[in-house]
């Protein structure tokens, strides 16, 4: 992050550097059942912390020798993503309950066979697959890697069932750890390493967003976790953050990992905007609401009114009214609306719509970037993803990867918005300053939500 000082916030390499990695540090990640904090960070790589999100208590041994390290990276996340399933029987586990979300049992699966495929395959000698049938089963978008089964059947996939994938995943986790033991190219395997563990993190948020979908459409309203408690955040206030202006530096371009799609860092030119320093509230949607916001043609998109004439929308996500009440679905089940929680579960659309009748903005990635680098933005992360007005486009220079590999993000970039910061169900420590992530304008299940911004007279 290199703000090159013709702005108005001129925030130093060093120390934007220092001030996220600080930022990560101090961060009280929201106590949930939801997150143990597994952190990777730019110079130390994964970090065990704590179930507050307490200091690290990674083992010398693990930064003496990297293939102590590695294994035990790989431990972690992988025991992670078996914590978030193990409230989940093995009914939950195969549901499916739209084309855009997949089950449990298929992530956990998923993420298995992208080590099998992308490392185990390709780097150890006379590895003997699980099932040669599972290539099918759990490849996701992978057109170089072979056929695949329809993402939208995914639920039909009752076979190998949930103790199947469980052994699936013990054969990998054996093979894979026994590799970084023994290889003899041991620097050819750690970006493969690398890359496997940053992708099961997505999948391990994209599993409790689904199977809260699916939750949503039980009549009992069943809680993934009863205790689950929305995190702590900021007040919402009106305050906004200095203005920032000017031609900065954003993406990524340290040593540190990051997905193909934060890079090339490249400079921006911005006009004097303001973000906002918090998160947009129930409360703050409620007046939308009753202001006929979802009634008034005038303050939406052409396609986010087709919207929601055609889906009915007339709340956020999974709201409901009961008694006069505005109740939610949440991971500890339906649950009051409190009007100083950031509101959660709405699409582009609505953020757009909601910002036009606020009288201001969605900020774009590169305003958000440049502000959360500056420390302006209270609950950049670890609560909703944000919103930004930006199509997901490649950066200047951006070039996928050759081979399967390269089919990552680069494929996706048309007609999707971006979202910057990260939710209480990501993993923490897997989210980044320069982080894109990305959906359709329509997708309403992820943990979204916006913040505004203002431009300057
Ligand atoms: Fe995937």
């Amino acid at each position: 992050m290199e703000p090159r000082g013709r702005g108005l916030i001129i925030v130093p390499a060093k120390d934007c550097g220092s001030l996220i990695s600080r930022r990560f540090a101090d961060f009280a990640m929201p106590r949930s059942a939801v997150s143990r904090p597994v952190r990777p960070s730019e110079a130390e790589g994964f970090l065990v912390r704590d179930s507050n999100g307490g200091a690290a208590r990674a083992p010398e041994t693990a930064f003496d020798d990297p293939r102590h390290f590695w294994r035990e990276a790989f431990r972690t996340v992988r025991g992670e993503t078996e914590r978030r399933a193990a409230p989940l029987s093995a009914e939950d586990q195969v549901v499916q309950s739209m084309p855009d979300a997949s089950p449990t049992k298929w992530h956990r699966a998923h993420v298995t066979w992208f080590f099998e495929e992308f490392l185990l395959r390709r780097f150890a000698p006379g590895y003997k697959p699980f099932d040669d049938r599972f290539a099918y089963l759990f490849n996701s978008y992978y057109i170089a890697a072979g056929p695949r089964h329809a993402r939208a059947q995914r639920g039909l996939v009752t076979r190998p069932g949930a103790a199947e994938v469980t052994a699936y995943r013990a054969h990998v986790d054996r093979a894979v750890t026994a590799l970084i033991e023994s290889t003899n190219d041991f620097a050819a395997l750690v970006p493969i390493v690398e890359i496997g563990l940053h992708h099961e993190q997505q999948h391990q948020e994209l599993l409790l967003t689904d199977i809260l979908h699916a939750f949503s459409l039980n009549a009992t309203h069943p809680a993934y976790d009863p205790h689950w408690q929305w995190p702590n955040g900021a007040k919402a206030s009106a305050a906004a953050s200095a203005p920032v202006a000017g031609v900065h530096r954003i993406g990524h371009d340290g040593d540190g990992f990051c997905f193909d799609n934060e890079r090339p860092a490249h400079d921006v030119l911005l006009a004097p905007v303001r973000l906002a320093r918090t998160l947009v509230s129930n409360g703050e949607w409620l007046e939308f609401m009753a202001d006929g916001g979802y009634a008034t043609p005038t303050l939406w998109l052409s396609d986010g009114y087709a919207a929601v004439e055609a889906q009915g929308w007339s709340a956020p996500g999974y709201w409901r009214q009961i008694d006069g009440e505005w109740v939610s679905m949440t991971l500890g089940g339906l649950r009051r609306i409190d009007p100083a929680e950031p509101v959660c579960h709405v699409s582009y659309y609505e953020a757009d719509a909601f910002a036009r009748w606020a009288g201001k903005h969605l900020p774009s990635e590169a305003e958000w970037e440049v502000a959360a680098c500056s420390g302006a933005l209270a609950d950049a992360f670890g609560i909703v993803w944000q919103w930004t007005r930006s199509a997901y486009a490649p950066y200047p220079g951006y070039r996928a990867a050759p081979g399967a590999l390269g089919e990552y993000n680069g494929k996706f970039m048309v007609n999707q918005m971006v979202l910057r910061g990260s939710s209480l169900a990501t993993p923490a420590g897997h989210a980044r300053v320069s982080y894109r992530n990305f959906f359709y304008p329509t997708a309403r299940w992820q943990f979204s939500g916006l913040r505004l911004a203002q431009f300057d007279d």
